[in-house]
């Protein structure tokens, strides 16, 4: 994961001056948020941009918070400017932080009319074969030209703001980090059979697949000739 980071902010960097990174939450990147900022030394970080995949609408204290969580694990110990970190507004309404993160977006990438073009999508994935905040059973496939959602409550009664798929579809590197053997059964129905009801299913990017970094516990239930 640190290393596809390095390669994929170098590439970057060198071809277009900046690098635009979408970061997930929740426990599993912790480790390799770590990993990063070890490496870290030899990268640019005044042109790295970090934004968020999706938040949890809590203050960023919170032990929920994926900034809170990213800003932990990553950003307090690198040198990015604070200018190139863009969390997610969580006070007032789901509705508007949702609109104002696009709007974010959009300035963002303007460049590029308006329409993100991350250089890397790093997404996790739960048992349930949800990524992001997009979960079961929800009709994300749709894309209405949103590039930010809010959507909710989860499990835990939480609004969520999330990146949408067409955005993430159009992430340059998009990469799944799945650990444990909790989730064996639900890599299999991604990564082998595409199960259409999971969104971590419906991650497939315009320019490739989504490369999916696993565990041994996680992968165990892969055909062999699926993993290397
Ligand atoms: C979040 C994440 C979510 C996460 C999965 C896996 O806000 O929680 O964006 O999509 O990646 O739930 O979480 P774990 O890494 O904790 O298993």
């Amino acid at each position: 994961m640190a290393d596809r980071f390095g390669e994929a902010s170098e590439r970057a960097i060198t071809g277009q001056g900046r690098f635009s990174v979408a970061l997930s939450g929740g426990k599993t990147p912790v480790g390799p948020y770590g990993e990063i900022a070890r490496i870290g030394r030899v990268i640019d970080w005044k042109k790295v941009h970090v934004f968020l995949v999706d938040e949890r609408f809590v203050p960023y204290d919170d032990e929920r918070s994926n900034y809170g969580m990213i800003k932990k694990s990553l950003l307090d110990s690198i040198p990015i400017p604070s200018a190139n970190v863009h969390p997610v507004a969580t006070e007032g309404d789901p509705l508007r932080s949702a609109e104002k993160y696009e709007s974010e977006l959009r300035g963002f990438f303007a460049g590029s009319r308006g329409v993100p073009v991350l250089d890397m999508v790093v997404l996790g994935m739960g048992e349930d074969g949800h990524t992001a905040s997009l979960f079961p059973g929800k009709p994300y496939s749709v894309d209405d030209g949103h590039l930010v959602r809010a959507v909710g409550p989860d499990k835990e009664g939480l609004s969520r703001i999330t990146l949408t798929l067409p955005v993430i579809n159009r992430g340059r590197l998009v990469l799944f980090l799945v650990t444990g053997a909790a989730k064996a059964r639900t890599v299999v129905r991604v990564v082998e059979e595409s199960d259409p009801a999971l969104p971590a299913s419906l991650v497939r990017p315009v320019d490739g697949k989504p490369l999916f970094l696993l565990d041994r516990e996680a992968a165990s239930m892969l055909r062999p000739d699926k993993t290397e």
